[in-house]
């Protein structure tokens, strides 16, 4: 078992850092095009043996340091009672979004063994096969919570923010409901398996800092505090870092997932030394010239301890369209030993 991701997260040196993609399994392999051709995106979630099969097909061209469970933030609505569609060139549509408190008040915990099965298997099956750590995932609740209202994805979340300071007390108890069900759902992803836990609150940058003080990072705390007892490190990755960078470190995560809009350096000198920092090139540098590219990794590495505390990723998802080989450049940059000085 390669164990460079897992001992960044532990605080164990490594000779170069850890490097996995957010997205790794996604739209820019030509192999994922070619099976979603045949499967659309749930049917693949769906089946675990497909789904599992996605999740490896990264490892046939590159060695990444760790595998993330191909599914969606957003399966979790369908075990919530939400009818989700994802449609080309959209995204994801959610057919009966949240419009009035009563719906709060009738949306139901589900029993997610049951209605999660399909997770454990897919996990089960990639246990099995892999030799790198897989890392399993869920929504922020208030990113989900801004998906069951908008419906879809939104620019401004202009109807999450009016319900949210119109009627906080049933926005509350929505967060409250996702909040359950997201640790349950983490439970048996880590009962099954998984080797590591990342939270993605992709649109906490809608937020003000008042408003992720309230309405997220309480949410993330707790589910972070009630599984802790599992032992499994967890990444917590928001979009809008630098500016929730306290309230993140105050989740009890132990490692923070920077967006590319900020210093990694100016993050690294105001988080705790023993909270490990993940990022956070700018996705798009991948579409540059390879010494370019170069260039942005390297300016990266020099802003952290490489060897510890450190995982390099992207600060966001993998764009679709990416050239393959600029991945290969990327591993071979976090890889060189000795760091070139230019
Ligand atoms: O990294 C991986 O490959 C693991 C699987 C994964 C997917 N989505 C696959 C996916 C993970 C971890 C996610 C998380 C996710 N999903 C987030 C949080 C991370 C982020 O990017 O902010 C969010 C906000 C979603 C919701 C979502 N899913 C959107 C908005 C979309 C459509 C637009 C887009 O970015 O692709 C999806 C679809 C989706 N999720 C695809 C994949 C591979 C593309 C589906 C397809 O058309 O084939």
């Amino acid at each position: 078992m390669n164990t460079r991701f897992l001992n960044a997260l532990n605080g164990i040196s490594s000779e170069c850092p850890p490097i996995w993609l957010m997205r790794q399994a996604g739209r820019y392999l030509p192999e994922y095009l070619e099976l979603r051709k045949k499967y659309s995106f749930l049917e693949m979630c769906h089946q675990p043996e497909l789904a599992a099969e996605v999740t490896l097909l990264p490892f046939k061209r590159f060695d990444f340091d760790a595998a993330i469970l191909f599914s969606d933030i957003l399966i979790l609505l369908e075990a919530l009672g939400f009818q989700l569609r994802f449609v080309d060139a959209t995204g994801p549509i959610i057919d009966n979004p949240l419009s009035k408190k009563e719906e709060v008040d009738q949306i139901k915990i589900p029993d997610v063994k049951e209605a999660l099965s399909f997770i454990e298997k897919e996990i089960h099956l990639l246990k099995s096969q892999l030799k790198v750590p897989l890392i399993g995932f869920c929504g922020a609740p208030f990113t989900l919570a801004s998906y069951l209202i908008e419906g879809k994805t939104s620019r401004d979340f202009t109807k999450t923010k009016k319900w949210m300071l119109r009627e906080p007390e049933t926005f509350h108890l929505l967060l409250e409901k996702i909040s359950k069900c997201t640790i349950d759902y983490l439970h048996l992803q880590i009962d099954a398996g998984v080797d590591a836990i990342q939270i993605f609150d992709s649109w906490a940058n809608a937020l003000s800092y008042d408003q992720f003080q309230e309405f997220s990072s309480p949410y993330i705390r707790k589910i972070i505090e009630l599984i802790a007892g599992r032992n499994i490190p967890t990444i917590v990755f928001c979009k809008g870092t630098a500016g929730f960078i306290s309230s993140l470190i105050h989740t009890g995560a132990e490692a923070i997932s920077v967006d590319w809009t900020c210093s990694l350096g100016e993050m690294r000198k105001s988080v705790p030394q023993h909270v490990t920092l993940q990022g956070n090139l700018d996705p798009h540098v991948l579409f540059a010239s390879h010494s370019a590219i170069r260039e942005s990794v390297y300016k990266i590495l020099k802003q952290v301890d490489r060897r510890s505390r450190y995982i390099f990723n992207l600060g966001h998802g993998i764009l679709p369209d990416t050239p393959l080989d600029a991945v290969n450049v990327l591993l071979d940059c976090v890889r060189a030993l000795p760091m070139p000085s230019s």
